[in-house]
């Protein structure tokens, strides 16, 4: 548990699922505020909300798509309305789908690099605006991926958007260090997530996914979510610009292991 994390009110974008219900939960635990964004899943937001309840913190449910400009004022303003500030600020919501980059459709490219790319920048924008604006030692944190670093054939368009999430939270970071705004980003590697729930129930693509991991396990949601406590408290103080991985060594080249290559 994180002292100064207590009562701070924070918002999550992609809320409803996955990584982004493990940091409720957690910021929960840390009997924080959160306003939980979800795009489709309202019941999803709901069991989120009380997963939050239950863990000690509070937490309001707000449907919005955060590709859209007006959707991240109106998240700033739920958590004003609901909690009356706010502290940290969480681009959480992403997605993915699989093409090969010749049968990639422009519309496919758009949706992934709207969401999980134009999405952070939103975000950003409307919690800067709110941090400068009330002289506030805000919070950022971004999701990225190993795959930031990792290319992957396939997911051009997913690896192109969080390519960008790095250099954004890094440029980010640089701009606003000064105001004392942190801007990191969390790396996850092969989380057990809804994202990953087809891929992971195939034994074989288990297999070849766990095979990887020089931890040889898959990750789980929770060990994100202690990463976002950590970057959101003070015991981070001196952190900005950084991508965290959590991903069981993912991003260490595992086909070298036992000295190949
Ligand atoms: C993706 C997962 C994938 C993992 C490792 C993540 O960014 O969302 O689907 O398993 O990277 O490749």
């Amino acid at each position: 548990m994180y002292e100064d994390l207590q009562n701070k009110v924070a918002v999550i974008t992609g809320g409803s699922k996955g990584i982004g219900t493990a940091i409720a939960e957690r910021f929960g635990k840390e009997h924080m505020k959160v306003v939980i964004n979800y795009h489709s899943d309202a019941a999803g937001a709901d069991a989120a909300v009380k997963t939050v309840e239950a863990a000690g913190g509070q937490a309001y449910a707000v449907q919005a798509d955060i590709s859209d400009e007006a959707s991240a004022k109106r998240l700033v303003d739920a958590a004003v309305e609901h909690f009356g500030d706010l502290d940290v600020w969480v681009n959480n919501a992403g997605m993915e789908n699989q093409h090969p980059t010749a049968e990639l459709s422009l519309a496919d490219w758009q949706r992934v690099i709207n969401v999980n790319l134009t999405g952070v920048f939103l975000g950003t924008k409307a919690a800067l605006d709110y941090f400068l604006s009330h002289d506030k030692q805000g919070n950022i944190i971004n999701m990225s991926s190993v795959h930031e670093q990792i290319p992957w054939p396939t997911f051009a368009h997913y690896a192109a958007s969080k390519g960008g999430v790095k250099l954004f939270t890094e440029t980010v970071a640089m701009e606003y260090a000064a105001k004392k705004i942190r801007v990191n980003a969390i790396g996850p590697g092969a989380i057990n997530t809804p994202i990953n729930a087809q891929k992971f129930a195939d034994p074989e693509q288990l297999k070849s996914t766990t095979a990887m991991v020089p931890m040889q396990r898959i990750g789980k949601p929770e060990e994100v979510g202690a990463a976002a406590a950590w970057l959101a408290s003070n015991e981070s103080s001196y952190v900005t610009g950084i991508t965290l991985f959590v991903d069981g060594g993912m991003t260490l080249y595992p086909a070298f292991q036992g000295g190949k290559g």
